[in-house]
Order: structure tokens, then sequence, then C-alpha cells
């Protein structure tokens, strides 16, 4: 086996393509643009901002763009029904051009207010339990945070998590098998009757871990290319040996008999032309129950990446429509960036709670799982429930619903 350098490098963040680097560094327009960065992203910046911002806005209480940066402070920083209509008000007839989307927000949300939300019951989770990762892809579209909980406060959580009736956990990052304790709240989970799906680079798996991992109900395992030069395209990481350290990974599975593995492929610009290759390769494997292929979405990548890697969807179900039928012991599933649009939540490191929705820069704060319950969190007004049950992403091998039409 080939020696792996385990760099970790800081995953792109969402807004690195699209700073403006001519703002004055800790202007009200730089710290707001800045408002998504790791250690910024939490409750105890954006209250800051945002006294920051209504003291700019009494000298200047008509500056539709300040009013716009704290209607979107507002609906970001777990807002609550009285935070929504205010943000709704300082939009009002607002003509900054951005403040339209805002909007449209805002008219869901109040479109959604009378609908009871007690019932709201989630069965399938995804939480970034750990942010560090081997890997810098091009437009990974996760938030981070730099807080990480411990092993008690994950505990914790899970155990709020099974109180509440879930019943599909996906752990995810960065990379999950660069936090230790991780093993841990897998097993914590499957005690309680949670069925657990690992969401890893690939990178870092070797036989022991492997075998730790054997609670597990589903492994996810990437593989983008076939060619070094493809495959660093999308999936960067400073080893000129990545795509034998990914096969490897699968070899590894294969070699356990762990027949439990999903490959996710992020299909590009960069790599349509080589996915007979990856299918042959992803298929050569016995361990490989499912396949995704991802459609690659470039909404928060930069736009040097965009112009490179982005495919439309006319081209991308071309390339990989008859991948479907092809091998019928085996489960592919093509996934369009269009599902992507949806309002998802997730847990982050920190216990964080937010969406990420269509925008990019539209990563809304809903909680903490350290201090709030699931069932309040649920209950938050931003959260449009029809949508999610279209779109959350962590349905674990064999058990998949009928009524669930996109089970990534
Ligand atoms: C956000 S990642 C989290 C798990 C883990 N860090 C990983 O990448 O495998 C979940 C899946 O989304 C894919 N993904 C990330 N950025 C993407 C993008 N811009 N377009 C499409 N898929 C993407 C990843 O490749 C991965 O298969
Ligand atoms: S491996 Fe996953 S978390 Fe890491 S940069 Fe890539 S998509 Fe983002």
């Amino acid at each position: 086996m080939t020696a792996r350098t385990f760099v970790e490098l800081t995953p792109p963040h969402p807004l690195r393509g699209g700073y403006d680097r001519t703002l004055a560094a800790g202007s009200i327009d730089d710290s707001f643009q800045r408002r998504l960065e790791p250690d910024r992203f939490n409750p105890a910046y954006f209250t800051a901002l945002t006294h920051r911002i209504r003291k700019a806005l009494t000298k200047a209480p008509d500056a539709e763009r300040l009013r716009w940066q704290l209607a979107f402070l507002l609906l970001q920083n777990n807002a609550t029904p009285a935070a929504v209509e205010e943000a709704g008000n300082l939009l009002t007839a607002n003509a900054h051009p951005p403040a339209r989307r805002l909007q449209d927000l805002i008219a869901g949300i109040r479109a959604r207010a009378h609908t009871p939300q007690t019932w709201r019951r989630v069965t399938r989770v995804n939480w970034s339990i750990n942010n560090r990762c081997p890997m810098a892809c091009q437009g990974c579209y996760n938030p981070f945070v730099t807080e990480q909980v411990t092993l008690s406060q994950a505990m914790a959580i899970t155990d709020k998590l099974a109180a509440h009736g879930v019943t599909d956990l996906v752990l995810a990052g960065g990379d999950p098998l660069l936090w230790p304790p991780v093993f841990d709240v897998i097993h914590h989970a499957t005690t309680h009757g949670i069925k657990v799906a690992l969401d890893t680079t690939g990178y870092t798996l070797t036989a022991d871990t492997l075998e730790r991992l054997r609670p597990l109900a589903s492994l996810r395992l990437p593989l983008d290319g076939v060619t070094p030069a493809v495959q660093r395209e999308f999936r960067r990481n400073p080893d000129r040996n990545l795509v034998s350290a990914l096969k490897q990974s699968l070899d590894l599975c294969d070699a356990a008999d762990f027949d439990k593995v999903r490959v996710h492929t992020v299909a590009s610009a960069a790599n349509l032309h080589e996915l007979p290759d990856i299918a042959e390769e992803v298929m050569s494997h016995p361990s490989v129950a499912q396949w995704v292929i991802f459609q690659w979405w470039g909404r928060r990548a930069s736009p040097d990446a965009v112009r490179r890697l982005a495919v439309s969807t006319s081209h991308f179900r071309a390339a990989a429509t008859h991948l479907l039928t092809a091998y019928p012991d085996r489960e592919v599933i093509l996934a369009e960036a269009a599902d992507r649009e949806l309002l998802n939540w997730m847990i982050q490191s920190s216990g964080q709670v937010v969406t990420f929705a269509a925008g990019r820069e539209e990563e809304f704060i809903l909680g903490n799982l350290l201090t709030d319950s699931v069932e309040d969190i649920l209950a938050h007004p931003i959260l449009d429930f029809e949508a999610m049950a279209r779109g959350v992403p962590v349905t674990p091998i064999g058990s998949r619903r009928k009524d669930q039409t996109h089970p990534y």
C-alpha cells in the first residue's frame, strides 16, 4: 500500500470565490461578507454585527444596503417570529437587488406561519460531526464551524435524536474518521437502534478502522476519476497517488467482505468523459451496493471553478442515465443539482443546527442541540418541511421508503 500523506487542508470556504477584496478590513461590509467563515458563523458574531449595523442605521435609517444586511442577519441568527417580521419590514420596498431573494423567503415563511408546527418530526438526520478534512473539493457546500463537541456532548445529542425518534443518522464531515471518538458515537447510536451511515473521504480508511465500522448500515466512499489529473480537478488533495488511495479503500472493503459500500461520484465537466471508466472501476468492487452520481453543484464555488466544472442537467442526463439500468444487481442513483436547492438542515461539529438553502450565503442558524431540543429546532419558522421531505440526503441502504424520491 502506498504511503498516504495525511495533510489536512482547510476545506474551501463557500464564499472564498465571492469575496470583494477591495473592502476595507473590519468595515461593516467586510465583516458582513466574512460572517460565514468558520470562526464567525455563530450567534455571538452575528449578534455583535447586528448591534453594529443597528447603530449605523440610526445615522442613515434609509440606507437600503444596511437594511438588507440587518434583515439577512436577523433571519440567519436563530430567527424568532418577531425577527422574521422585523426583517420583512426592513425589506419592504427595498430596491437593493439582493433584497428580492430574502423578500421571497419571507413570503414563504409568512405563508407557512399558520400551519401548526408541533407535528414536525424527522427520522433522518445528517451530522457533519468533524470539520477536519484531507480534501479541498471545488464547490464543497458544507458550512464549517471551528468548534467541536466533546464525546460526552456528542452522546447527549445522540440521546436527544433517539428520544425524538430518529432512525437514520449520517455522520459526515469533513472526514469523520479524523475524529477518533466517532467510533463511540456510532456504537452509542446503534445501541439506540439507529441505523448509522458514515460519509468519509476514503483517504483515511485502514483495515483496522474498517473492522470498527462493522455496525454501520452504509459506508460512503468517493471516486470521481480513474486518472490522477481528472480526480484532482474536483477533490483536490496534494497526494499524487490520490486515485490509488481511493481505490485501495474500496479494495479494503472487498477484502473484508464489507458489502455495505456506497460510492459517491461527483460528475462535472472535468470527468464526464471518464464516466464509463469510473463505472467499470466502481462496479469491479463487489463491496459496492450503491452508486450515487451527483451532478456538480456550483452555487458555492468560485466563478473560475464554475467555468471549468459546471455541467448542464441535460449533459449530465445524457452521460449518466443509461447507467441507471446497466447494473441490475446494484442500485444506481442520479442526484441532480436542482435537488440541492431544497432547504435542508444539518447538525454541525459544534452541535449548531443550520439550514443550507440555495443561495451562496444562505446558511441559517436554527439553534444548537447542546442547549435546544430537537422539537424546538424543528419548530423554527424558516424550515420548509414540504421541501425537506423531498430532499433530506441521508437514507442508508435498506431503509428507503417508497415516498422518498431522493434517497441520498
Ligand atoms: C458534503 S460531502 C460530506 C462528506 C465527505 N466530506 C465527502 O465529501 O465525502 C457529501 C457528498 O457531497 C458531495 N459534494 C461536495 N461538494 C459537491 C458539489 N459542489 N457538487 C456536488 N456534490 C458535492 C461530496 O463529494 C460527497 O460525496
Ligand atoms: S471531502 Fe467533503 S467536506 Fe471535504 S472538502 Fe470535499 S466535499 Fe468538502
